[in-house]
């Protein structure tokens, strides 16, 4: 994996099959606290796409993103080389990744894209290097 290595934004038929399996995804998000129900589909660049969504316990902090499921399912599955992730909410305002899901997103995944939607279609996409402008990885080990 290199942060750096250019990717090619997916086709949009690829992202609107990524948004489709966020959307099937957020439907098995357990969230009775917050209510806030998310979905989250990663792809190689090859093609395998791989769902999360949200998980969260009664002991707050123990909370995981739809996000994070995705790379950590992605990741123990022996898949590498991301090249986009979209996620998929029903709120007033897009959902970017949060802090913590950016930093494990960059470093599994790289400069890749995300594609933030809501349910009404609404959608927006980006590099993970503008979420993310000045990034700590491994060269600053
Ligand atoms: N959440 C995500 O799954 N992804 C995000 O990018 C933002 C927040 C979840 C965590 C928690 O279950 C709920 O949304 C409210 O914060």
């Amino acid at each position: 994996m290199s942060a750096a290595r250019g990717r090619r934004r997916p086709s949009r038929t690829t992202m609107a099959e990524m948004s489709r399996l966020a959307f099937e995804a957020r439907e098995k998000a357990r969230a009775p606290y917050s209510k806030f129900r998310v979905g989250a589909a990663l792809k190689t660049r090859e093609g395998e796409i791989v769902t999360g969504c949200n998980i969260e316990n009664a002991s707050y902090g123990l909370t995981i993103c739809a996000e994070r499921v995705a790379v950590f399912k992605a990741v123990s599955g022996g898949l590498d080389d991301f090249d986009a992730i979209a996620v998929v909410v029903d709120a007033p305002r897009l959902t970017a990744p949060c802090g913590a899901c950016r930093q494990i997103l960059w470093e599994f995944c790289g400069n890749l894209w995300v594609r933030m939607e809501d349910l009404k279609g609404r959608s927006r996409t980006l590099q993970l290097s503008e979420l993310l402008p000045l990034p700590f990885d491994r060269r600053n080990l």
